[in-house]
């Protein structure tokens, strides 16, 4: 490594120091936003300026201290969903609005004022049942449905805007004093931050002045809350004290801090919560700095002796206050009405898209290290996977690949034919990922460089030119991926003519894009940088690496022709980034309490639309123990991105390094991910067209379970299996709690069953991966385990199952050529439905419009649950043949195991026991 690397990388380990990013107390927005509230002057919103059209319904509201019109607009949407807006009515320029996230068209539903007398405004959609009250002072919007207030809006009158102002250097002292809104004294004026702010070294000089927005809701009957990733915090979110938002700003941590509600990586404004009866959602489209306060009132009931008889029958029901602040843009707000989880998680998807269905591949395990050192190290870590007899899928490389850090290059010395290897890789149906960052070399000669430069695609430094900034290949230049011209000739570089020594097994991994700055205002960008339409950096923050993942997938697909799906991880992330791709949870420690915060690191990211996401196994910074190593892979195998990584300094660590029982144990997790693909594929199809995540908490599941709302150590993959992976060292016995009082759940490995609804004590030795079936479900596996996915894409299947209370079960299998669109273009793919009934499985098609000629036969079926022994089994063909097979039924864990058979996937047949 050279001295300047060196230098670079000991740069960002100093990063660990908290005290380079903000708390609350240093942030003025937040202290401005503190300081005015506390004076209370109200809005009310002026009903008599009321206009409707097809799409909203608008009006003005005004405060009553600094008479600055503000324009409210309601909208309403397809599927229970409100939008409000709000905006200054006539702002000395434009405010940012978020582009690019929102997919779904603006009022599509039409909104009917339906009654109202001077004070108060009733807007409702069509079908009646959701109504919109607005009262006009104090102004106020209650959300009704079904007779029930579900959420208020501003009722704790903590709607603030800030409205732009003629800079303060162009204004009279006069001007100064008539805007009431915030103190503008010269003493407050730089501990309030309106015109400069500090940070660090650094002092942020704003243009537009102060800019900050805020609105308070309050969520009636409401306890528990969801959301607001990115933090590396329990899911179901806390109450935050004073000065401890949680707060939405892209960071790179590195070594993050847990149980901590300070920004990392991603932000994704979109808040659940629910309660018995209802889930609701609210999505706060806003892309700058923001925090989100939260405070539960616990329900109180009034006894008869306290109240008298009147009051005893009013239960006051609990209530959370949610408090949205963001440093500048507009009030864009989405809530969601649920009422099922289901429901919410369709309503986000109609709004921002659904999970990109991911190439088959990468739902395999990827080895990744910074840095495998040259092609001789990746052939021979190649090697030892098979060695080993261990799956894998996907190599890949760090930034050292690169010459000197230059992205789309390879170092001649250690990677000199990137082509023969990526040959070798093919050779076993494996790819190859390599890392792109936003960061550019300056240096002329470097071809991206010299030419975004010439283009001029790079952030601006508000003095005017290119912004610098460190990062690791020495001074560099960001792309400005908010201009789409930028998006389109970096998404050309992907092209195989252009990207030399790239072939088609390649794929993309996007880091340090929040942007990572090193030595700069929290690592990242001035926010006063500028970007394509002449915004700045404070406007968008959270938004860049969205935009990154998006011109890469689409590089991807473009030089495919159309043709392939593109795989694209990336590190920062913004609402709808599930369109391009996988997420991972960056920096985390090899340390035991990093390995059970990434279930509700993970959880969250599911909840709000990120399905394809992961953690680091074996923890990115330090050395795992070994038994930490092992638990993390089996814990890693049954969550989506199953990635093993870590960093520079760290000893190796692939799986085969820690000793022969080791390996087996690491190399069993690994197999049983592989054994269970079939159901991943599915799982994720189910994400991508019905927007139902792939990873859920268990309150999803059980909606109507109180004793399910709190749980984070434990979680469902789709509707049929719960995982509860051990993140504890040295341990014997695990609790796990079985919910559903009518449900039966099996071990998935000695099928040893339980009923729902207790908790109960799991014995693990150190080979234990505490999976259980949901009684009711079929799940669809392999049964034999290849190299890679590829090799297994003709292997035979298995069906497990798993007998619910009533003796019925059901479960579905969706396949395609893993790869291409085809399955969306020419409809090339086979969605079945396995349903067993009355003792009879059938195997029938789940949507006729699908296609696939497939050769893959059914194996195994294995039936959990059966108490009586079959006197017969018997394969019905569609052909209308019937057949005799052979069975096994074992009494004491009643089982049936039909082997050897070779019933075709595509086909429909019936399985009769009798
Ligand atoms: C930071 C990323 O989080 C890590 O995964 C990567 O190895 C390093 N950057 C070097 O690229």
């Amino acid at each position: 490594m050279e001295a300047a690397e060196k230098e670079e990388i000991s740069v960002e380990d100093e990063a660990v120091d908290k005290n380079i990013f903000k708390d609350c107390s240093k942030i003025s927005f937040y202290r401005r936003q503190k300081q005015y509230l506390s004076k209370k002057s109200t809005y009310q919103a002026l009903l008599d300026s009321i206009t409707t059209s097809e799409v909203s319904t608008k009006f003005k509201i005004i405060n009553e201290a600094t008479k600055v019109p503000l324009l409210a607009e309601v909208y309403g949407l397809e599927g229970n969903i409100f939008r409000l807006k709000i905006n200054e009515e006539a702002p000395l320029k434009p405010r940012y609005e978020v582009p690019d996230v929102v997919t779904s068209k603006p009022g599509t539903v039409r909104l009917i004022s339906c009654s109202g007398d001077a004070g108060n405004l009733v807007l409702a959609d069509g079908k009646g049942d959701l109504k919109c009250h607005i009262t006009a002072n104090p102004f106020k919007v209650d959300l009704v449905s079904e007779e029930e207030v579900v959420i208020s809006i501003n009722s704790l009158g903590q709607l603030y805007f800030e409205h732009l102002q003629i800079p303060h250097k162009q204004r009279t002292v006069k001007e100064n004093k008539e805007d009431a809104s915030i103190d503008t004294s010269q003493e407050n004026q730089e501990d309030l931050g309106l015109w400069e702010e500090k940070c660090g070294n650094f002092v942020d000089v704003k243009a537009n002045g102060p800019t900050s927005i805020g609105l308070d809701f309050s969520l009636h009957g409401f306890e528990h809350l969801y959301g607001i990733p990115q933090h590396a915090e329990s899911h179901q979110l806390k109450n935050t004290g004073d000065g401890d938002a949680y707060r939405l700003y892209n960071l790179d941590v590195y070594g993050y801090k847990i149980h901590d509600k300070m920004g990392i990586y991603g932000s994704i404004p979109y808040l659940l919560a629910h309660k018995l009866g209802r889930t609701i959602g609210i999505f706060w489209l806003n892309a700058s700095e923001t925090l989100v306060e939260i405070n539960t009132e616990p329900a109180v009931e009034y006894t008869q002796t306290q109240m008298g008889p009147v009051a005893a029958k009013q239960k006051v029901r609990s209530q959370t206050h949610v408090h949205w602040m963001s440093e500048s843009g507009i009030i864009d707000v989405f809530l969601l009405t649920g009422p099922t989880p289901s429901d919410i998680f369709k309503q986000y998807s109609h709004l921002t898209g659904t999970q990109a269905m991911p190439p088959l591949f990468s739902l395999g395990y990827h080895q990744c290290r910074w840095n495998y050192e040259d092609e001789q190290d990746v052939k021979a870590v190649d090697a030892g996977f098979d060695e080993h007899d261990i799956p894998y899928d996907v190599m890949w490389l760090d930034i050292e690949h690169t010459e000197g850090k230059r992205y789309f290059t390879w170092d001649k010395k250690r990677f000199p034919n990137p082509k023969r290897m990526q040959e070798l890789l093919r050779s076993k149906k494996r790819k190859l990922v390599v890392i792109s960052d936003p960061h550019i070399k300056v240096d002329p000669d470097y071809s991206v460089y010299a030419k975004a430069k010439e283009q001029g695609f790079f952030v601006r430094k508000r003095e005017g030119g290119d912004f610098e900034g460190v990062c690791w290949p020495g001074l560099s230049s960001y792309l400005d991926f908010t201009n789409p011209k930028v998006r389109e000739w970096y998404s050309s570089l992907f092209a195989f003519p252009v990207y030399q020594g790239s072939t088609d097994i390649l794929f993309i991994w996007n880091d340090m894009n929040e942007p990572s700055v090193f030595r700069g205002p929290e690592q990242t960008m001035q926010k006063n940088a500028i970007h394509h339409g002449n915004w700045e950096h404070r406007e968008l923050h959270n938004i860049y690496g969205f935009y990154q993942q998006m011109a890469t997938a689409e590089g991807l697909i473009k030089r495919s022709k159309g043709k392939e799906r593109p795989f694209v991880l990336t590190r920062s992330f913004f609402a709808g980034s599930q369109k391009y791709g996988a997420v991972w949870t960056g920096d985390n420690t090899a340390e035991w309490s990093y390995l059970k915060i990434s279930i509700p690191m993970l959880l969250t990211l599911s909840i709000t639309g990120i399905s394809f996401c992961g953690a680091d196994v074996g923890g990115f910074i330090g050395n795992p123990e070994t038994e930490l190593l092992v638990r993390w892979y089996q814990a890693g195998a049954y969550q989506p991105f199953f990635r093993g990584h870590a960093t520079m300094n760290t000893k190796r660590r692939e799986p085969w390094l820690f000793g022969e029982e080791n390996t087996r144990l690491i190399c069993e997790a690994i197999r049983e991910r592989y054994a269970l693909l079939p159901y991943w594929y599915y799982l994720f199809y189910h994400a991508h067209v019905a927007s139902q995540p792939v990873m859920r908490p268990l309150w999803i599941e059980f909606p109507d379970e109180l004793e399910t709302f709190g749980i984070e150590d434990e979680y469902m993959l789709g509707s049929a299996l719960l995982v509860h992976p051990v993140t504890e060292p040295k341990v014997t016995m695990v609790d796990v709690f079985l919910p559903g009082s009518n449900e039966v759940w099996y071990d998935s490995k000695t099928f040893a069953h339980w009923e729902g609804g207790c908790t109960v004590k799991i014995p693990v030795a150190l080979d234990t991966i505490p999976v259980f079936q949901r009684g009711g479900s079929v799940v669809p596996m392999k049964t034999t385990v290849g190299k890679s996915t590829g090799w297994m894409a003709n292997s035979p299947y298995g069906l497990r199952v798993a007998v619910s209370t009533k003796g019925s079960a059901v479960g579905e299998l969706y396949l395609d050529d893993g790869h291409s669109f085809q399955y969306l273009h020419q409809k090339q793919f086979l969605h079945r439905k396995f349903s067993f009934c009355s003792s009879v499985l059938i195997n029938s098609s789940a949507d006729q419009r699908g296609h696939y000629p497939s050769k893959c036969v059914v194996e195994e079926i294995l039936v959990l649950g059966l108490r009586k022994e079959p006197s017969s089994v018997t394969i019905h063909s569609s052909d209308g043949k019937d057949q005799a097979v052979a069975f096994t039924y074992c009494a004491r864990i009643s089982t049936l195991s039909l082997k050897k058979l070779s019933l075709n996937i595509g086909s429909d047949w019936e399985v009769h026991i009798k």
